[in-house]
Formats: C-alpha cells, sequence, structure tokens
C-alpha cells in the first residue's frame, strides 16, 4: 500500500470515526431535548379521573373535600358544600345564574372545574349576606321588587354588588352592561336597574360631609 493510499485510509477513517461520534452526539441531544418535551408536555401527574382531595377556599372559610377533577364548581359548591344559593339554570355559560366571585371577579361556576380554582377565594351569595344582614344589593331588591321566580336572583346580585365594589358611582349603561349576561326570564330589569343605582345614590350620601341647616358643612 502507497504512502498515498494509507494517508487516505487515515483521512476516511478519520472521518468515519467523526462521523460517527458526531452522529451518536446528536442522537443523544435528541434523545435528551424529546425526553425534555415529554416531561414538559405531561406536565404535572394527572389527576382523577377519581375523587381526589382538595381544599376550596370558600366565604373566607378552607374547606377540606374529595371531588372528582371533572367537578365544575358549581357542583362542588351545592352538592358537596350544601351551598345552594348558588343556582344552576342553563349549565352551560348562557345565563350567568351561577355568578359568584373568584378573587372578587364575577365568574360563571358552571363553566368552572373547582380544581381550576386552586387557592382562589371563592365568594357566593351567602358570603355577601343572610337573612338577618342583607347585602345592600339584596335589600334594595327587596324594596324595588326585583325578583320574581327567583332564579337569576343570585348571580344577578352577585353581578350588581361586584359592579358597584369596582365602581361605586355607576351609571345606568354602566349596571346595564355589568349584568348583561345575567338572563331573568321573569323580566324584572328595570327595577334591577334601580335598585342597584339607588345603592349607589345611598353610598355616594353616606359619604357626603353632613350638611348643616344654613348649607354649610358641618
Ligand atoms: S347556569 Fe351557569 S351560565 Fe347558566
Ligand atoms: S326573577 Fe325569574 S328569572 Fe329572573
Amino acid at each position: 500500500m502507497s504512502d498515498i493510499e494509507k494517508r487516505a485510509i487515515t483521512r476516511r477513517g478519520f472521518l468515519k470515526a467523526a462521523g460517527a461520534t458526531a452522529a451518536s452526539t446528536v442522537v443523544e441531544s435528541a434523545h435528551a431535548i424529546t425526553k425534555d418535551l415529554r416531561d414538559s408536555a405531561n406536565g404535572p401527574a394527572p389527576l382523577g379521573p377519581g375523587a381526589v382531595p382538595f381544599v376550596l377556599h370558600v366565604n373566607g372559610v378552607p374547606h377540606s373535600i374529595s371531588i372528582e377533577p371533572r367537578m365544575t364548581l358549581a357542583e362542588a359548591l351545592r352538592d358537596t358544600l350544601g351551598l345552594t344559593g348558588t343556582k344552576v339554570v342553563c349549565d352551560r355559560g348562557s345565563c350567568s345564574a351561577c355568578t359568584v366571585w373568584v378573587d372578587k371577579v364575577p365568574t360563571l361556576a358552571c363553566m368552572t372545574l373547582a380544581i381550576d380554582v386552586g387557592m382562589r377565594n371563592i365568594t357566593t351569595i351567602e358570603g355577601i349576606g343572610n337573612a338577618d344582614h342583607l347585602h345592600p344589593v339584596q335589600a334594595a331588591f327587596v324594596k324595588h321588587d326585583a325578583l320574581q321566580c327567583g332564579f337569576c336572583t343570585p348571580g344577578m346580585v352577585m353581578s350588581c354588588a361586584a359592579l358597584l365594589e369596582r365602581n361605586p358611582n355607576p351609571s345606568l349603561d354602566d349596571v346595564k352592561h355589568a349584568i348583561s349576561g345575567n338572563l331573568c326570564r321573569c323580566g324584572t330589569y328595570p327595577k334591577v336597574f334601580a335598585a342597584t343605582l339607588e345603592v349607589a345614590q345611598d353610598r355616594k350620601a353616606l359619604s357626603r360631609p353632613v350638611s348643616t341647616s344654613n348649607g354649610k358643612d358641618a
């Protein structure tokens, strides 16, 4: 074998060896990336389908419950915790009867999985008032006769009360917008508007400085 042939073989051998090393490095990297992708795609270990232990924070109280991951927040509140003030009417996100607050944001309980709420705070109609101490919006609903069958009423009250929390001085249009998703088959809307605006007016009057009889601020 000539020197030229030996050098050629050596060069060919080197290239083959280098190619094999590079190929195995690429394959190992690909395996590592695939594993990483698989791990990140899998995320945390799946829960269910059976019941799993869970803590639901409702109206300031942590409740240790056992629920199936497929359970909606409305079902957990009503069937597991017995908080039946939250009504389920359409059960498909089109009427807002099931409105509760999640961290003070009006949320459809029939369209939310209980397990997705995590550590956030849920407020239901039971959490804002009761028969002895009505929330001002509830009291105004009674005064203005803003309910008939009552199926929409808890969700309607939660939407109106949430509006007043974020906007203490709403216009009529603001109230209409706030309850635009709340369907009332009994047609109580004008009375709901009046009740909500009156609560806002009353609160504004209470926050004003008291005037003396001569019209000057005390
Ligand atoms: S019951 Fe939830 S939107 Fe109708
Ligand atoms: S009061 Fe009957 S649906 Fe609203």
